[in-house]
């Protein structure tokens, strides 16, 4: 992988970012309105609002191997903490004020500061897919116009990240057969649930189904492992790199 190259395509995804309209008129009112500020009190925290970087307790052995991967990992997490400051606005328009805690978030931290840098990459990249499942249901269903713009950015945001992870393993030149798969698999329904109980409130209040977002995940694991198949497939043939811009568009 060319860390210069994905580096080069977080700068450009900076450029060109309508702000939400967060001025729009409100409509979301009672239980609906109340279930969806808890959401995005745990998202805001989580996705970029606590300790937006890697945290794991053996970091270095990455950071330190490369100066232009932690150029890459340092833009990377900038956005990250973008997609809180977006968050965090969508909390003020609703009147609702940022949390510092939740349990799942400081279960999520600790897993990763023990379990090493290896561990923490695939979980943050399983967190990105069923996330992107979750902005993608409320950027449907929820019926609010700032709401649905934020998702917008922060849908194609997530799509980036998970490309950029897909070039990571491919660069790996590993075998990812059934056994990783199964394991591959059941990290990201365990993360799904996980998510899924904290913020099935929300959606469901505005229309979502369960079906539908396991589903999403499903089909977002799906696209991962057949993309990141075929590109380990084409390197291996001494075919060109795929553009940035046709992987992110292939995991959008
Ligand atoms: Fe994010
Ligand atoms: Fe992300």
């Amino acid at each position: 992988m060319n860390p210069d190259y994905w580096t080069e395509h977080f700068r450009r995804n900076a450029e060109h970012r309508p702000e939400p309209d967060w001025d729009a008129p409100v409509s979301l009112r009672g239980p609906a309105l109340s279930k969806l500020v808890k959401s995005l009190q745990q998202f805001q925290l989580g996705d970029g609002g606590g300790p937006a970087y890697l945290i794991a307790w053996n970091r270095e052995r990455l950071l330190g191997s490369d100066a232009k991967l932690k150029s890459l990992v340092d833009v990377w997490f900038a956005e990250e903490r973008e997609h809180s400051r977006l968050l965090g606005s969508a909390l003020k328009r609703f009147f609702a004020r940022e949390i510092r805690d939740h349990w799942s978030f400081s279960l999520f931290c600790g897993v990763r500061r023990m379990a090493g840098v290896r561990f923490e990459l695939y979980a943050l990249l399983l967190t990105e897919i069923v996330s992107h499942v979750y902005y993608k249901m409320m950027r449907k269903h929820v019926n609010d116009r700032a709401v649905r713009e934020m998702c917008a950015l922060i849908i194609r945001d997530e799509a980036g990240h998970i490309a950029f992870h897909r070039a990571r393993l491919t660069a790996e030149n590993r075998r990812f057969g059934k056994v990783w798969e199964a394991f591959f698999r059941m990290r990201g329904l365990a993360a799904g649930t996980v998510l899924w109980m904290n913020h099935r409130g929300a959606l469901r209040a505005s229309g979502a189904t369960d079906a539908e977002f396991y589903r999403g995940i499903w089909q977002g694991m799906d696209n991962f492992i057949r993309g990141l198949r075929g590109d380990l497939e084409r390197m291996r043939a001494g075919a060109a790199m795929k553009p940035c811009s046709q992987m992110v568009a292939e995991c959008a």
